[in-house]
């Protein structure tokens, strides 16, 4: 079921989202080549905690860090680890979740880490065009697959890029995730009518080849590209309104 956020709590989670924005511009400035995920990890927790807030994913399902690294064929889900040193080419994402007074906010962004090759910067330019394409989409009275799955995937294709199908968007704000699971892909199962008040993710995992398809590694978390390919992701929380969308996360 999709929940109907009050007025009390959309103030609520828009000041969380607010937060997960502002960490999200100060992780931008801690990706430089030689610094370890390990090291981002701890100075974005101290950042949260800080602001009298706590990072979502710390303890999650037993998730042992505060933030997700998700470096080169990473898709998603990567811990931060002080072996990992970033080095001039690569690329990361960095995806920040803020529990402020109980509300949630969730944000990510694939950064470049010092310059990085022509293919990666297509990748990321592409994907975070087609997670703004979809957004510019939304409106009440509409189905989420034809704001989302039905704009992002024909996009992305025409490229060469695949969309990652086994992970998807969320509902958002009262827990991490909630209802609706949001399809990045073109399917029917995406059948939401959007309503005021609805508030959640959009945020495409795009692979650098046509194979969406993934691996998990024995961490129980970590998830990678079968082929190795690059994969980027950007993600905002939204909010549809009465005429149309707030994007809470920028
Ligand atoms: N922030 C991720 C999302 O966008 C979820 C991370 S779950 C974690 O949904 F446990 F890995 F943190
Ligand atoms: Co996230
Ligand atoms: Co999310």
């Amino acid at each position: 079921m999709v929940v109907i956020k009050t007025p009390k709590q959309i103030e609520g989670i828009k000041k969380s989202c607010q937060l997960a924005k502002l960490t999200l511009d100060y992780a931008q400035n801690l990706i430089v080549p030689g610094v370890s995920t390990a090291e981002i990890d701890r100075k974005i927790d101290k950042f949260i905690r800080k602001k009298h807030a706590t990072a979502a994913p710390l303890n999650y399902r037993g998730f042992p860090k505060s933030i997700c690294t998700s470096v080169n064929d990473v898709i998603c889900h990567g811990i931060p680890n002080k072996k990992q040193i970033l080095k001039q080419g690569d690329i990361i994402n960095v995806d920040i979740t803020t529990i402020l007074n109980g509300f949630y906010g969730d944000t990510s962004k694939t950064f470049p880490v010092g310059k990085i090759s022509a293919q990666a910067q297509k990748l990321l330019e592409v994907t975070q065009n087609a997670l703004n394409l979809s957004i510019k989409s939304l409106k009440p009275g509409k189905l989420l697959n034809d704001c989302v799955g039905k704009i992002i995937e024909p996009y992305v294709t025409k490229f060469g890029y695949s969309v990652v199908r086994e992970l998807g968007g969320h509902g958002v704000g009262l827990k991490f995730h909630e209802d609706p699971f949001v399809f990045h892909f073109d399917t029917r199962a995406s059948n939401t009518v959007l309503k005021p008040g609805m508030i959640f993710t959009i945020e495409p995992m795009i692979n650098a080849s046509p194979n969406w398809r993934l691996k998990q590694e024995k961490d129980g978390w970590t998830v990678r590209t079968v082929d190795g390919a690059l994969s980027a992701q950007f993600e905002h929380t939204v909010l549809i309104t009465k005429s149309g969308y707030q994007v809470l996360t920028n």
